[in-house]
């Protein structure tokens, strides 16, 4: 992976700093674009080493907070089909036929003038919880009546992959009836295919593997009846046989494989408003979420119809990807499960309908079953179901969410009824309680000063706002106080336009104020115990929200500029904070100081890791004092991430234009200094001796 040449000229170390200087020009350079900086930047290294500069102390010997191994992790919400038609790797849309127009995503297919009719029914349906199916009747014995399937926005498929085909099927009339299956390219070409005989008279699941022999990202499946006769069809699937750890129902393995590579401390499921449901009966419930796939109900996603400027009429909760599919994730990527509840609360942005406190009961039961389903030996009812799933050992849950992003009195009520009751059963798990949408403003004090008096444990804080809100925010948590309930930054993301904007661009710029934003909140570690960036997942086709941290296609994904720098904190968080002092930072045109620094220690490989942030627009020397009695190796490793220009973004084409580039660099000693590129994030790790 290469940053852009000129950065990497550009950043680097001077040697030892010269003595005093006088005040620095360097924010005064006018932006002319990187090729004028280059040339700035070979005169700074003369020049501007003999001025002003900036001053980080870092106090090697005086530990300070330790920083939580939950302080970096991911905020998983199925919006901008994350789930399905995302992470969950099922490529048939409505396979179950319980979408509200129950044939969406279908349609008949004649091929050779072949003739008959569908039916949707629900009539001794294979499965009471989604009891509709399609029954196919083939009129005549041509061979090519059937349906066909359109996928999430066309199918995946990839050349000499193998992809599983399975169904409930039942022979209704007729006799030694087949089953042909096709994987139709975009052009019209069959990529694979396959036959099923042998249909029964009853429900059966039947299976068959199809050998795909070219690549479209938007290809279709067809089920073709061979013979004349009729013959049932439900749970209609489609996966390719290598998802993640090559399981069943499974999950996309390029899309989990980012999630492992940020090494996140935690995931939060299943979001996002998508907990609260635009109204109550459409709020998520967890049990509906568990068991045999077939079983799992279909929800309405609440994103279906949230945004006029982007309708997604075909967006559904199939569920297949559901708690106990989360639990094993979080398992799989290292990080600490935070599952959210619905408090009793719809999503306060629509129907905001709630729960009467006398009524709460089965909500605060549905939590005390997820800390059993999660954590309970398989000899409690819950902890059965999790060892029937294929999981005996324990999950080891340590922290849940009561409600999402709620606010007011309706709230503070009930989630002091939750925590009571979890409290006094469950002192071992941590409650994530919340503190609204805004980071500021009348409802968030009262939440803060409401929360405190009821002891909680964490708040979770949320904020999309512009850029300049990130980058003016860095001292936010100097100012917390120190005891009482710690922060969970549970949601943020630097808007280009503004939220919900479907203009935002994931950019450099964006990435770089929340880049100095994490400086901060890893700062105030004694304080903040978590952060999320949000929304993580999104599908080009077919999204709501953006910007995400993730990207994705049918066939591709790629990280965004905000991608790298999650990714670049959470590999190089270390786990106790060394104190820092950043004096001399000059003022930018809009007479802030937009230099950031945060330095903390990694105990298991003794590093010192410095991360500094340039958000000028020149570069800037940093004086670099590692004070103390430690002794440190000469060789260090830089890590820069940087851009051409603040608009720059990443995308199919070019997925690394903004990624992260490593290099080996000798330190002069404990007293150093280096030249950050403006708009840019470097970061310094050294070892000691
Ligand atoms: O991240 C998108 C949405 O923003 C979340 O669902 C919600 O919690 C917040 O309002």
């Amino acid at each position: 992976m290469k940053m852009p040449g000129l950065i990497q000229r550009c950043g680097g170390f001077l040697g030892n700093p010269s003595g005093s200087c006088p005040k620095s020009k360097l924010a005064d350079i006018p932006k002319r674009g990187w090729p004028a900086v280059l040339g700035c930047c070979l005169w700074l290294t003369g020049v501007l080493c003999a001025q002003g500069r900036i001053a980080i102390t870092v106090q090697t010997d005086e530990p300070g907070a330790n920083i939580s191994s939950t302080m970096w992790g991911v905020f998983f919400e199925d919006i901008n089909f994350g789930t399905d038609g995302g992470l969950y790797a099922e490529l048939v849309k409505n396979r179950s036929f319980e979408f509200p127009d129950p044939l969406m995503g279908w349609t008949t297919v004649r091929q050779a003038g072949a003739s008959g009719t569908v039916e949707v029914r629900d009539a001794d349906p294979f499965n009471q919880a989604n009891p509709h199916y399609l029954r196919v009747n083939a009129a005549d014995a041509s061979a090519g009546f059937g349906i066909s399937n359109e996928g999430f926005r066309g199918m995946g498929i990839r050349h000499g992959a193998d992809y599983r085909f399975s169904a409930q099927v039942r022979e209704v009339a007729g006799s030694a009836l087949n089953l042909r299956l096709e994987l139709i390219g975009s052009d019209g070409r069959t990529l694979a295919h396959g036959v099923l005989g042998g249909l029964g008279r009853s429900w059966q699941r039947r299976t068959a593997m199809l050998h795909a022999s070219a690549t479209d990202a938007k290809a279709h499946l067809n089920v073709l009846i061979e013979g004349q006769g009729t013959v049932d069809l439900d749970m209609v699937s489609l996966f390719p046989k290598d998802t993640w750890k090559n399981r069943p129902n499974g999950l996309r393995a390029d899309l989990v494989q980012m999630l492992a590579d940020l090494k996140p401390g935690f995931l939060r499921f299943p979001g996002g408003c998508i907990v609260e449901g635009r109204r109550l009966p459409l709020r998520y419930q967890w049990k509906k979420t568990i068991g045999p796939p077939a079983d799992r109900e279909l929800n309405i996603n609440r994103w279906n119809d949230e945004f006029k400027h982007r309708p997604t009429p075909d967006y559904y909760q199939s569920f297949g990807l559901g708690f106990f599919e989360f639990f094993q994730l979080c398992e799989d990527v290292g990080a600490e499960p935070l599952p959210i509840l619905n408090c009793g609360m719809a999503c306060q942005f629509n129907s905001g309908e709630v729960v009467p406190l006398d009524q709460l009961g089965p909500y605060i039961q549905d939590a005390l079953d997820l800390i059993e389903f999660a954590n309970g030996p398989a000899t409690t009812q819950w902890g059965a179901r999790r060892a029937a799933m294929g999981h005996l050992q324990p999950f080891h849950l340590k922290l849940l969410g009561v409600g999402n992003e709620q606010w007011g009195l309706q709230y503070f009520e009930r989630y002091a009824l939750f925590a009571k009751a979890l409290k006094a059963q469950h002192p071992e798990i941590k409650l994530v309680s919340a503190a609204g949408p805004a980071p500021g403003g009348d409802q968030f004090d009262l939440a803060w000063s409401r929360l405190r008096e009821l002891k909680a444990d964490i708040v979770d804080e949320h904020c999309y706002d512009l850029p300049a809100w990130f980058l003016d925010s860095t001292t936010r948590y100097d100012h917390y106080e120190r005891s009482g309930p710690k922060v969970f930054m549970g949601e943020y993301a630097a808007q280009s336009v503004k939220t919900v904007s479907p203009e935002n661009r994931n950019n450099w710029e964006c990435a770089l104020a929340e880049a100095a934003y994490m400086t901060g909140l890893e700062r105030n570690a004694d304080v903040v115990v978590m952060a999320s960036y949000a929304p993580l997942f999104a599908h080009v086709d077919a999204w709501q929200w953006t910007p995400d941290l993730i990207w994705f296609d049918n066939l591709h994904v790629y990280g965004t500029p905000s991608y790298y720098v999650q990714q670049l904190f959470s590999l190089n968080r270390g786990d106790v904070i060394l104190p820092s002092q950043l004096t001399g930072t000059p003022l930018t045109a809009d007479r802030r100081p937009r230099f950031y620094a945060t330095a903390s220690r990694d105990r298991s490989s003794g590093d010192i890791i410095l991360k500094m942030v340039n958000a000028s627009t020149v570069p800037q020397v940093a004086s670099v004092n590692l004070a103390g009695t430690l002794q440190i190796n000469s060789t260090a490793k830089v890590i820069q991430l940087g851009a051409q220009h603040l608009a720059d973004e990443n995308s199919f084409d070019r997925p690394l234009l903004v990624s992260p580039s490593t290099k080996a660099v000798k330190l002069p000693g404990p007293r150093f200094d280096y030249v950050i590129p403006g708009s840019s994030l470097a970061i310094i790790r050294i070892k000691p001796h």
